[in-house]
């Protein structure tokens, strides 16, 4: 393989906790994970990204890491990982890591120390600050609610924390934070790791004097004035320049608010910092903005926001960064609910034409746990069936602090918006708790589970999960999948998303009805020489039938 080979590869994201519980407590483990390898490599994917297996309190399900170099026991030991990683290899994939380093855990021992004196090694590890006229800092709010600064008495200051104030931001703009940060990445690719998915790494560089927002200082506010800040590249460079540059690794940075135009600096081969990064437009579309209710607003997303959203990405990245494509992740509700459509009747075929729309683009596809047989969101109706803090804490904030929805409303929002739609546990087969565990897991189960699951879609020749394993065989075989150039189709079109991809002397034309109705569309299919692949087992020509989808090579 190349050194481009984050160019060729799917990625298949595991979220270990709700993969594969092997000594049945209730909670995914690394051996689950290994026990199930087979499986991700009969799918097809060549890499497994991880999400965060370190030691940590887990207020943030992991996100808040207390000790880099350790793993978290509810997940096993550090030989379970050896050989979780030794496996994989072995069976010619590779593993990506999460790195969460815009913060730690408030019980990383940096942090313990930081806090307990203004003088002291660690003093400067993150970000103090005096109180302005016996108040906060300054007025930025904090992603999972409530300002973004916590008083500690012991120094007598105020400590930044963009999630919750288990999660203090490091100091960057301090050189020993830098190097500590190398040498953790260090540990991981000694051991053998192939590369590193960075948590909201477009964070890490505070703008200077860290300013007040101006006007109404929301979340969005507060997010566009944090994101990729004056050191960014320099500290991107420099970790490539003293680490990633000497292995061969693949680098995924995420990257909340980033535009097309900065995701070319950080990605373009001759900047030397990320292969790619996740861009988030197509999952924010805010059709109506509301300042107060911030990201919580689920109006439907307009097709033709849709389409410009990731179009847009498209035809900017085309040889000069490189895109990772995602419908789906552990922060994000399942995309056949909310893209496609997850009645009965329609589920299996919209699952599959969002697949199509997405793998038949150019740049990296990352499948997230349970995509592939079409999971659906978890449709609560009640507050108590709510894990996540953000979905926890927005609940009492909106609801019952400022009051500004009523609390059916806001339930509506969440089982639409909420991150636990992603978490449920993986459903393998139609046993008890779908094959998680037997123990009581952490989370309930999906109660369709019954009718979705591995077992039954590996048994069923039309099912999600070969559709998937097809169109990555494709990528693999067709170089115009991998590296052709993108065009788009009638971007005001509101029923139908379609493109064409040309190479070479080659096109290829995808195209995918969003809607429930039969349609007709005529994009010059007539003449073509290839039918690749679509979710109908009969080609009808210019007619598109409800969620119908389809690829041609012209
Ligand atoms: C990223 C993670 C998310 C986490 C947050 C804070 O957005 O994907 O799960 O809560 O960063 O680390
Ligand atoms: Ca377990």
């Amino acid at each position: 393989m190349s050194k481009e080979w984050f160019k060729d590869s799917v990625v298949y994201q595991v979220y270990p906790k709700s993969f594969q519980d092997s000594n049945n407590d209730g909670i995914g483990d690394l051996a689950g994970i290994t026990e199930r390898l087979d499986y991700i490599k009969t799918l097809g994917a060549n890499v497994i990204w991880l999400n965060p297996i370190y030691q940590s309190p887990n207020k943030d399900n992991g996100y808040d890491i207390s000790d880099y170099k350790a793993i978290n026991p509810d997940y096993g030991t550090m030989e379970d990982f050896e050989k979780l990683l030794f496996k994989t290899h072995e069976k010619n994939m590779k593993l990506l890591m999460d790195l969460v380093v815009n913060h730690t855990s408030d019980q990383h021992e940096w942090f313990q120390k930081s806090k307990s004196s203004q003088d002291n090694r660690y003093a400067d590890y993150y970000i103090w600050r005096n109180p302005v006229e016996g108040r906060e800092p300054n007025n930025w709010r904090s992603t999972f609610g409530g300002p973004a600064w916590t008083y500690v008495p012991e120094r007598g200051q105020y400590y930044l924390h963009l999630f919750s104030p288990e999660q203090p931001d490091l100091n960057w703009e301090n050189p020993k934070v830098r190097q500590e940060v190398f040498e953790i990445e260090r540990f991981w690719l000694d051991k053998g790791v192939d590369g590193f998915r960075m948590d909201v790494i477009n964070f890490i560089s505070k703008p200077q004097g860290l300013p007040d927002i101006q006007g109404v200082a929301t979340l969005g506010a507060t997010m566009s004035c944090i994101t990729d800040g004056p050191r960014l590249n320099e500290f991107l460079k420099q970790m490539n320049e003293e680490v990633l540059s000497h292995y061969d690794v693949m680098t995924v940075g995420e990257m909340p608010g980033v535009t097309p135009e900065d995701a070319i600096e950080y990605t373009g081969p001759e900047n030397h910092e990320l292969n790619m990064v996740f861009q988030f437009e197509h999952v924010s579309l805010s059709p109506n903005p509301n300042l107060l209710l911030d990201k919580w607003n689920d109006e439907p997303v307009k097709l033709s926001e849709l389409k410009l959203a990731l179009n847009k990405w498209q035809k900017a990245l085309d040889g000069k960064g490189w895109n990772s494509l995602y419908w789906n992740n552990h922060d994000q509700p399942r995309a056949v609910s909310r893209f496609g459509n997850d009645d009965p009747i329609y589920r299996v075929r919209a699952a599959k034409m969002l697949g199509t729309t997405l793998h038949m683009m150019q740049g990296t596809p990352y499948i997230y746990q349970g995509e592939e047989l079409g999971m659906t969101n978890a449709h609560h109706t009640k507050l108590d069936q709510y894990e996540d803090l953000d979905s926890v804490n927005a609940y009492h904030e909106l609801v019952e602090q400022n009051r500004v929805i009523d609390g059916q409303t806001m339930l509506k929002y969440l089982a639409n918006l909420s991150r636990d739609n992603a978490r449920t546990p993986m459903q393998w087969n139609s046993k008890i708790n779908a094959g998680f565990s037997k123990g009581t897991p952490w989370y309930a189960v999906n109660p369709n589970y019954k009718e979705i699951n591995v077992e039954s879609e590996l048994n069923n020749h039309h099912s999600i999960f070969y559709y998937y394993q097809n169109l990555i065989t494709l990528r693999r075989e067709y170089e115009i999948i991998r590296r052709g150039t993108f065009e788009e189709i009638d971007l005001n079109d509101e029923q139908v998303y379609a493109y064409y991809r040309h190479h070479e002397d080659q096109t290829l034309l995808v195209m995918s009805n969003f809607t429930s109705q039969t349609l007709i569309r005529d994009y010059g299919q007539n003449n073509t020489t290839k039918y690749l692949i679509g979710n109908y087992s009969e080609d009808k020509g210019v007619t598109l039938r409800p969620y119908e989808s389809k690829v041609y090579l012209m």
